[in-house]
C-alpha cells in the first residue's frame, strides 16, 4: 500500500491493492490527471500530460492558457478560465462572478481515512488505508479547496471527497460543488448504469460513449427509482470476467449528477456530484462545506471482480452496527397480507402461525398510528391507534414475543399528512414555496427535514414508540418525492440550500436512532428500492429492493442492484400468487430460492396460503440458514444474465478461501429442445477436486466445473429453480 509523492515531478501515486491513481502538479500550480488503472511503480509519468505536444503552453506564454486549460486532463476542473468541459467547481463571488481558478499550495499523507462531519462514509483503520490531503487555493476570492483520497490496502478502491473553506472576508457561495472528476485518455468504453422505475428498480443499461454528454441524475430529492448514483465505464470488450471496468459510487442519498464527456479530443471526462441544478451553498468567511464521497473502484479482470470489489467495501467498511456481520432474522412482514385492514387479533394470528414455521420476527407495516385505515391520513401521527392496536402496542408486542419472535414497526419518518394532528399544528413544517399550492403526492407532504425542531419533534414520538415495547427492527420508508423546494425558515439566499440540508437532516436523524438504539435492526425502504444507496447502508444493513416482490422480475432487480451493492444488504421475501405486481404465479420453491440471495423474510398471511406452501416454509428457513453465512461473506459470481437473454438465470456464491460453493439456477422459460443446460461454475480453486452434496462420490475438478462446467438435466416447465451445493474434497 502507499500514496507516494514524487518530488521531483510534482506527481503523486495513489495506490490501492493492485491499482494506481497517478494526478501531478502542472506549470502555474494546476492539478492535472494523469493515469487510472493498473497498478504501476513508482516513477515519473508526466509525460501524459503532453505539455510539450501543445503548441499554446503556459510555460512560455501565458496569454496562451486558455486552449491549454481546454485539453490539459484536470483534476478537481473549475469554471470559467478556458476549460469549457463541464466544470466541477462553480462558485458565485461577491461580484455576482463565476469565474473560479484553483492553484496546489500544499498537501499532506497520513494513515487511516478521515470522517466527512454529518455523512456517511466509508471508514478504514490506520492501517488499512492511506489518505493524501492536497490544498488548492482560489487566490481571489480566498476558497480553500482540499481534494481528499483515500486508497485502500486490500480492495481495489480509491475514494474522494472534498471540503471547501472560505478563507477570504467576503461571501462565496458554491453554485457547484462536485467530488470527482476523472479524466480518460480515450472514449473507447461503454457506461453502465443502472435505471428503472417503481417496481422495476435498477435495470442494468449499456452503451458506448459518444461526443457530448451522456448523464444520469436525481432532482428528486433521494437517489430515487429512476436513476441509481452509479456509473461503470468499461472497456468494449468487457464482460462479466475480463476486460477493464471503472465503477463510481455515489456515497449520498439525495440529487445527484453522474456525467461523461467525450471531448473534441475524443478523450473523455467523468464526474460526479451533488446535482448543481437548483443547489447552492453561501460560505461566509470561516465557514465550510462537504462534498459526500465518491467511491472509485478499478477491476483489470472484468465487471464480475467490480462488483464483488464493491461488495467487500461495503460489508466491510461502510456497513456498521450490530449486524453487519450477522445473520439477520427470518422475518414476516404483513404489508401485502394485510395492506391497511388488521389489527391485534390478526397480527397475533399470524405470529401464531409463522412462529410455528420457524419465522423469527413479525415486522407490523403501514397503518398502525393515528387513525389511518388507508393511505389518505395520519403521517407524523406516531401514536398508537387504538381501535386497531387494541390492547396497546405493549401487549402486541409481549404476545408476538411470547411466541418465540421478534417484533419490528414501520415508520415513516419524513411525511406529514394533510390529515394529521401534526399537519394542522405546523402547517409551515411541511417543504413548500410561499404563495404556492402544493402538490401532494400519495396524499402527503414532505417534512422539511432541514429544521432541527421538526427532526426533534418526530424523534420524541418515535422513542416513545420505541422505548414502551421491545421493538427490534425498523422498517423506514419514504413514499414520495420532494416538490416545490422551499423551507419557511431558510433566508432567501439558502433557499437552494434545502436540497441538500433535507439529506444532512435525515443523515442526522439515522444517526440518532442507530446510536441510541443500536440493538434496532434498520431496513431501509422508499417505495420499494428509491433509496438503494450506499449512503443508506452507512445507517441500514438491508434496503428494501423493490416493491415487486415476483421472483423472476426479481431476477432482473437483484442482478442490477449486485452490479454494486452487496446480496447480503438486499431485502428480499417470499410473498403470494398470483404476485399483487404482475399478477405472476410461480412455484412456491423458486420464490424461496430467489430470496435467499438476499436478507430472507415472507410478505404474505401465512394463515391463508396453501397448506402445501405453508408446508415448505420450515425447509426454506433451514435452506436460507445453511446457505446465509456464504451469501453474506463469500464472493458473488453472476453467470446468467436476463438482460441479454431471459428465459434463464443463475448466480453463485462462493466461499473466500474456496471451499464451498452454491450455485442457484433459474429456468424461467421452457423451451423446445433445451431440456438440458450447461452451466459453467466460477471462482472454484481449479487444482481442487469438488463433490455436489447431493452425489458424494462424484468428484469433479475445479477447472473441469469452471471450464467444462456441469449438466442441468431434465429440466420441465416455467419458473423452475434448482440449488447445487459444491464442496471441496
Ligand atoms: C411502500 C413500501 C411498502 C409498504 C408501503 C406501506 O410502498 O415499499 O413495502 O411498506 O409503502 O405504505
Amino acid at each position: 500500500m502507499g500514496i507516494y509523492y514524487n518530488e521531483k515531478s510534482q506527481s503523486f501515486n495513489i495506490c490501492a491493492k493492485d491499482t494506481s491513481y497517478i494526478l501531478a502538479v502542472a506549470p502555474c500550480g494546476y492539478l492535472a490527471h494523469v493515469y487510472f488503472g493498473k497498478r504501476l511503480p513508482d516513477e515519473d509519468l508526466t509525460y501524459f500530460l503532453r505539455l510539450n505536444e501543445n503548441p499554446f503552453t503556459p510555460l512560455t506564454n501565458d496569454r496562451d492558457r486558455a486552449s491549454y486549460l481546454d485539453t490539459l486532463p484536470m483534476e478537481y476542473p473549475t469554471f470559467g478560465t478556458g476549460d469549457y468541459r463541464d466544470c466541477a467547481l462553480k462558485i458565485t463571488d461577491e461580484n455576482g462572478c463565476s469565474t473560479c481558478n484553483l492553484e496546489y499550495v500544499s498537501h499532506k499523507i497520513y494513515g487511516g481515512k478521515p470522517s466527512l462531519t454529518g455523512l456517511p462514509a466509508t471508514f478504514a483503520e490506520e492501517n488499512e488505508a492511506q489518505t493524501l490531503e492536497i490544498e488548492c487555493v482560489d487566490k481571489a476570492v480566498g476558497l480553500k479547496v482540499t481534494l481528499l483520497y483515500t486508497a485502500f490496502e486490500d480492495l481495489d478502491v480509491i475514494t474522494r471527497s472534498v471540503r471547501f473553506k472560505n478563507c477570504g472576508d467576503k461571501p462565496v457561495t458554491l453554485t457547484k460543488a462536485l467530488s470527482a472528476c476523472v479524466e480518460f485518455d480515450d472514449c473507447g468504453y461503454d457506461m453502465i448504469t443502472l435505471n428503472g422505475s417503481w417496481a422495476r428498480e435498477r435495470q442494468v443499461e449499456r452503451a458506448p460513449l459518444h461526443h457530448g454528454k451522456q448523464l444520469i441524475d436525481s432532482m428528486r430529492g433521494e437517489s430515487s427509482h429512476q436513476n441509481n448514483p452509479f456509473v461503470a465505464l468499461v472497456s468494449h470488450n468487457a464482460d462479466e470476467d475480463s476486460g477493464e471496468a471503472y465503477g463510481f459510487g455515489f456515497v449520498y442519498s439525495g440529487n445527484f449528477i453522474a456525467q461523461a464527456e467525450v471531448t473534441q479530443h475524443k478523450k473523455t471526462r467523468f464526474i460526479m456530484g451533488i446535482n448543481h441544478a437548483d443547489f447552492s451553498w453561501l460560505l461566509e468567511s470561516g465557514e465550510e462545506f462537504i462534498a459526500p464521497e465518491v467511491v472509485m473502484v478499478y477491476s483489470c479482470r472484468g465487471i464480475g471482480k467490480m462488483s464483488r470489489t464493491f461488495h467487500d467495501l461495503y460489508r466491510q467498511h461502510l456497513i456498521r452496527g450490530q449486524y453487519k456481520d450477522k445473520r439477520r432474522p427470518v422475518l414476516i412482514n404483513n404489508w401485502e397480507a394485510t395492506y391497511f385492514d388488521f389489527n391485534t387479533e390478526k397480527l397475533i394470528s399470524i405470529a401464531d402461525e409463522a412462529s410455528k414455521l420457524g419465522i423469527e420476527m413479525l415486522v407490523m407495516d403501514d397503518g398502525w398510528f393515528g387513525h389511518r385505515d388507508s393511505d389518505n391520513s395520519s403521517l407524523g401521527d406516531w401514536f398508537v391507534y387504538e381501535k386497531k392496536i387494541n390492547g396497546g402496542l405493549k401487549h402486541l408486542v409481549d404476545e408476538v414475543n411470547k411466541r418465540g419472535m421478534k417484533f419490528g414497526i414501520w415508520f415513516e419518518p419524513e411525511m406529514v399528512s394533510p390529515d394529521s394532528e401534526l399537519f394542522k399544528a405546523h402547517p409551515d413544517w411541511a417543504i413548500q414555496v410561499k404563495g404556492r399550492p402544493m402538490t401532494l403526492c400519495r396524499e402527503q407532504y414532505v417534512l422539511d427535514y432541514s429544521r432541527k425542531e421538526v427532526r426533534d419533534y418526530i424523534y420524541s414520538l418515535m422513542r416513545n414508540i420505541l422505548d414502551n415495547a421491545n421493538i427490534e427492527c425498523i422498517k423506514w420508508d419514504m413514499n414520495r418525492q420532494i416538490t416545490e423546494a422551499g423551507s419557511a425558515a431558510l433566508p432567501k439566499e439558502r433557499q437552494k440550500e434545502l436540497w441538500h440540508r433535507y439529506v444532512l437532516g435525515v443523515y442526522d436523524l439515522m444517526e440518532r436512532l442507530t446510536t441510541d438504539y443500536p440493538y434496532i435492526l434498520l431496513e431501509n425502504c422508499s417505495g420499494g428500492g428509491a433509496r438503494f444507496d450506499a449512503g443508506m447502508l452507512y445507517y441500514s444493513p438491508q434496503i428494501w429492493c423493490s416493491d415487486d416482490t415476483d421472483a423472476i422480475e426479481r431476477l432482473k432487480i437483484q442482478y442490477g442492484t449486485s452490479l454494486c451493492y452487496p446480496c447480503s444488504a438486499m431485502g428480499a421475501h417470499v410473498s403470494d400468487c398470483p404476485n399483487h405486481t404482475v399478477g405472476r404465479n410461480t412455484p412456491f420453491e423458486t420464490r424461496g430460492n430467489v430470496a435467499l440471495v438476499g436478507t430472507f423474510g415472507y410478505e404474505l398471511d401465512v394463515t391463508r396460503i396453501p397448506q402445501q406452501d405453508r408446508d415448505m416454509i420450515p425447509k426454506q428457513i433451514e435452506t436460507f440458514n445453511k446457505y446465509n453465512s456464504l451469501v453474506r461473506t463469500g464472493d458473488h459470481y453472476r453467470i446468467g444474465n436476463m438482460f441479454k437473454d431471459n428465459t434463464w438465470d443463475a448466480w453463485m456464491f462462493t466461499a473466500k478461501d474456496k471451499s464451498e460453493a452454491l450455485l442457484e439456477f433459474v429456468q424461467v422459460l421452457g423451451r423446445p429442445n433445451e431440456r438440458s443446460r450447461r452451466i459453467k461454475l466460477k471462482g472454484l480453486d481449479e487444482n481442487a477436486y469438488y463433490y455436489e452434496e447431493n452425489a458424494p462420490d462424484v468428484k469433479i475438478s475445479g477447472t473441469a466445473l469452471m471450464n467444462a462446467g456441469i449438466n442441468i438435466a431434465n429440466l420441465w416447465g416455467d419458473y423452475q429453480s434448482r440449488l447445487y451445493h459444491f464442496i471441496k474434497a
